[in-house]
Formats: structure tokens, sequence, C-alpha cells
């Protein structure tokens, strides 16, 4: 049973990367965790606090749009955004996935954060099977692989997971839990 009626945690998760990152939001805040794609703009208007978390694919933070389209519906809450991707987090990359996302009117009142997930290619749907595949051979074909590119490589043989619970301390800070 959730303490926090206040605050509710919406994720979507094709591999599980982000999903650990709202359970353990979730835990830490003891509130409600709903899965993405089965909720809706109304099932979130009892909430003070939305926290929406995903996978980011070709710079796309899955199903975001539950936010961003509904935005007017929303716009009186507390609205958190983290998206989960397999790079390092670094501050350009940030910058440019929080632009990609969210649209202009909306990014002083959306916070933003990138929490580094993982990749597990056996977990991956057959579409994004090829597309990775494709990826892999245009990785393979780079002349002078960065750092980056050797880890991605060597990841299609055995999954990474950087996802670690400390991650999600800043997100707790900005809620005014946590130190
Ligand atoms: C087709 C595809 C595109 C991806 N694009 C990105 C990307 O643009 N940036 C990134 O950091 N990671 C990218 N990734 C890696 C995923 O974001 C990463 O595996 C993430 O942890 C997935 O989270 P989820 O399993 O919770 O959905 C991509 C993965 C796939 C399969």
């Amino acid at each position: 049973m959730s303490e926090n009626k206040k605050i509710v945690v919406v994720y979507r998760s094709k591999s599980g990367f982000a999903k650990n990152y709202a359970i353990w939001l979730s835990e830490k805040l003891k509130c409600d965790l709903l899965e993405g794609t089965k909720a809706k703009a109304k099932d979130l208007l009892s909430y003070d606090t939305i926290i929406y978390g995903a996978g980011l694919y070709a710079i796309g933070i899955n199903g975001i749009k539950l936010i961003t389209k509904n935005y007017d519906l929303l716009k009186n809450k507390k609205l958190i955004v983290y998206a989960v991707g397999a790079s390092p987090s670094r501050s350009e990359t940030t910058e440019e996935v929080r632009k990609a996302n969210i649209p202009a009117e909306q990014l002083d009142k959306i916070k933003f954060f990138y929490l580094r997930g993982g990749f597990d290619y056996s977990r991956l749907t057959f579409f994004n099977k090829i597309l990775m595949t494709l990826m892999k051979i245009k990785l393979k074909n780079t002349k002078n692989p960065d750092a980056d590119a050797k880890g991605m490589l060597a990841s299609y043989d055995h999954p990474l997971d950087f996802t670690n619970v400390k991650y999600i301390e800043p997100i707790l800070k900005f809620i005014g839990i946590g130190e």
C-alpha cells in the first residue's frame, strides 16, 4: 500500500532499465507505480507530482507524449521526466535529449534528468534487433572507434547494466526528499 498518495511514478521500459529506476523511486518515495502503456492522462489527475521515466530510442523518450501531449491538463503539477539511455551521462547529450523531447514552451515547467541504463540485445524486439544489427555493422566499419563505440560493440555479446540506485538521488533531492 503506497503511503504517498500525491506522487506517482509512470514508466515505459522495453528491456527493464527504466523500470529499475521506476521501482527504486517508487520504493523510496513510497508512492504509486504505473506502467506507461496502461496509463492515461486521466489516471494522473489525482496526483500533485508526476515522474515519467522511459528508455531512449534514437534520441526519443519512449511514450513521452503521455506528458507533453497532455501538458495543458497536467501543467499545474510538479512534472519530472527522466530518460534512460545506454550512453554515459554528459551535459551536452542531456541537453540535446531534453530539447528534442520537450516542446520549448514546456521546458521551464518539466524538470528533466538523464539516468544511465544499459543495453541488452537479447531482450530487444525483432524490429529493434534488426536496427541494432545494422548499427553493429556500422560500428564495426568505423575506422577509429572511440571508447563508447567499443563499449557498445562489446555489449552485443555481454549485456551492460549501468543502473544504480544512487543515480536517483538528484530526483529525490528535487522533490525535497533525501540530502
Ligand atoms: C533502436 C535503439 C535505439 C537506441 N537509441 C539510443 C539513443 O539514442 N541514446 C542512448 O543513449 N541509448 C539508445 N539506445 C539504448 C537504450 O536507450 C538503452 O538500452 C536503455 O537502457 C533502454 O531502456 P529500457 O530497457 O528501459 O527501455 C537505443 C536502443 C535501441 C534498441
